[in-house]
């Protein structure tokens, strides 16, 4: 199971101040050393953390999975056909929004969405959509001809007990779905040191994106070190999960 770290949050630190630092090109050397085995950076319209710099820089230099988060936007489709990511992530966007707050709509972008993932297709991109677990979000993302999905896992993250649970279940369902119809399952959205395992020993499941809990982290006791602890807790989960 790949885990995929999101350097927004760098990004967001040293836009605080509008400055150079910290850079998050530099923090993506020390997640590489830590094990992280794929970086992902969401280009927003706005540019409120990850510049253009930035994924020219990381295009370059970064030899695992380069995930590109993006809205299926004229702009960023010339942006991606250009810098040619590994994978695109489409996810909707909000300007005024925290985070990215719910999956795509799919079906009610169903145009919008298919040509995104024509257009980068051709280009040679992988493209992943980012979806709420729910099997029709799942059969309009084949439709649309995406080749993975990813579920949001927010919903369970932000449950607990009983209802984390039925979440988790969801979850579950719905990577059997996408398995089913052919698309490959991801999964992230709020997971951290806490809730990873659940998830993570979900048969099936071929990568988790995690950016926020493992940034936290990585402030008090380094990227390195933050990174190989969720890696180690993934590893676990999944070793437990094929006994
Ligand atoms: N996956 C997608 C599509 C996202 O938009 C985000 C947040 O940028 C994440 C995963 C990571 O979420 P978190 O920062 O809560 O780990």
């Amino acid at each position: 199971m790949i885990l995929g770290v999101n350097i927004d949050h760098v990004a967001t630190l040293r836009q605080a101040r509008l400055g150079v630092e910290p850079d998050p090109v530099m923090a993506v050397t020390l997640a590489l050393l830590g094990g992280a085995e794929g970086i992902t950076l969401h280009l927003r319209e706005d540019r409120r953390h990850v510049n253009d710099r930035d994924l020219e820089l990381l295009r370059a230099c970064v030899p695992v999975e380069l995930n590109l988060e993006m809205a299926a936007t004229d702009e960023m489709l010339r942006i991606a056909s250009k810098r040619l990511p590994d994978m695109v992530t489409l996810v909707p966007e909000k300007r005024k929004e925290l985070t990215t707050e719910g999956g795509l709509d799919v079906r009610a972008n169903m145009k919008v969405v298919k040509k995104a993932v024509r257009s980068l297709k051709d280009r040679g991109i992988g493209v992943s959509l980012f979806i709420n677990p729910a099997e029709a979000d799942i059969m309009a993302s084949k439709e649309a001809g995406a080749d993975m999905v990813e579920i949001h896992t927010g919903g369970y993250a932000n449950e607990k007990g009983l209802r984390q649970q039925k979440e988790l279940a969801r979850v579950r369902k719905a990577v059997e779905k996408a398995l089913e119809l052919g698309l490959k399952a991801n999964a992230g959205h709020g997971l951290n040191y806490i809730n990873v395992t659940d998830i993570a020993g979900i048969a099936g499941i071929r990568g988790l994106y995690i950016g926020h809990s493992i940034i936290s982290r990585a402030v008090l006791v380094g990227m390195e070190r933050a990174v190989r602890e969720m890696k180690g807790l993934i590893d676990q989960a999944v070793r437990q999960g094929s006994r």
